[in-house]
């Protein structure tokens, strides 16, 4: 039985496995510039977050309509229930599909399909969190929460994602501000590639609940202690971490460190189908790499359900 674990850093988008890019594809007429899957395998070789931006935006374009976000998520859960996920609070971006001219009521509803039968079919709740392109305007991501208002029974949060150096938090201090006015939750992007003032941002200028990677933070101790002081979550992604070059190797990650610091850490998948694994994949690997013990394994999954948003009484239901 793998451990019982919420999944808290989940891009959607990032499920899409070669397999059904191609089903979707042939589905929709959409034409991939890949012949088949073996040859897509061999463009998953990542030398930084960008390069791997690129190939994810590319093949979002074989998602269009409802039933193919209804099938992506569903799909997601499967695998995250054959895991253990029991709980996935699970990031999408609308402003990738609307600019190829989606509606943002059909990724919605289609992720909603899904959603809203995860529990009596996959044995997962769920909630849902809107991400904002960090590399695309200010204004951009205020028309998109806009957009968001009549879906907002749907939409638990919003998040800041895509290439995160040169577009610190502030660029969007008005569009946060705007959000938790509406009564959302508030997550960000931070210390993946940025640095860890984009971390102290991201808390100070967003108000963000919980900062997703901040990996970088082990660069500034005092940032460390505040975090551990605060009891700020980390949504860690230890396979994205390498693949994406940000740790040298598996081996050379700071979470048993960061776990001695006394910081809240959790650990993810981010975005399974491109790098290697899913959630339980990710449990197992540094297990076996970084050889956390059964009680740390067990501390990483309290922490994920005590970082989630779940409300107390829903909480307990899900352990
Ligand atoms: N970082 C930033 N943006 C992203 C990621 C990520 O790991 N995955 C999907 N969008
Ligand atoms: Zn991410």
């Amino acid at each position: 039985m793998p451990l019982p674990k919420a999944e808290l850093h989940l891009h959607i988008e990032g499920t899409l496995e070669p397999e059904l890019a191609f089903e979707l594809a042939a589905r929709n007429g959409v034409e991939l510039p890949y012949a088949d899957t073996d040859e897509l395998g061999k463009a998953y070789q990542f030398e930084d977050l960008q390069s791997f931006l690129n190939l994810y935006y590319e093949l979002m374009a074989v998602l269009r309509t409802e039933r193919d976000f209804e099938d992506l998520a569903n799909a997601y859960l499967a695998r995250a229930a054959a895991q253990g996920v029991r709980h996935a609070e699970i990031f999408f971006d609308p402003q990738a599909h609307t600019k190829r001219g989606l509606e943002l009521g059909t990724v919605v509803e289609g992720l909603w399909r899904a959603l809203g039968g995860s529990e009596a079919n996959h044995g997962v709740s769920t909630r849902l969190i809107m991400c904002f392109l960090r590399d695309d305007s200010a204004e951009s991501a205020m028309a998109t929460l806009r957009a968001a208002e009549p879906y907002l029974d749907r939409i638990t949060g919003v998040g800041l994602d895509s290439a995160e150096v040169g577009h610190p938090p502030v660029k969007f201090r008005e569009v946060y501000e705007a959000a938790a006015a509406l009564g959302l939750r508030r997550v960000a992007h931070a210390g993946e590639e940025g640095p860890p003032a984009y971390i102290t941002e991201a808390l100070d200028v967003l108000g963000v609940e919980r900062v997703d990677h901040g990996l970088r933070c082990v660069e500034d101790p005092a940032l460390v202690d505040r975090l551990v002081r605060e009891r700020v979550p980390l949504t860690l992604c230890p396979l994205s971490n390498v693949r994406l070059r940000t740790v040298d190797t598996l081996a050379d990650h700071p979470l048993p460190a960061m776990l001695d610091a006394g910081l809240v850490c959790t650990v993810n998948s981010d975005d399974p189908a491109y790098f290697g694994g899913y959630a339980g994949d990710n449990f197992d690997a540094v297990r076996a790499t970084l050889g956390l013990d059964r009680e740390r394994l067990r501390e990483l999954a309290r922490n994920s359900f005590l970082a989630s948003f779940l409300e107390d009484d829903e909480e307990r239901r899900e352990r």
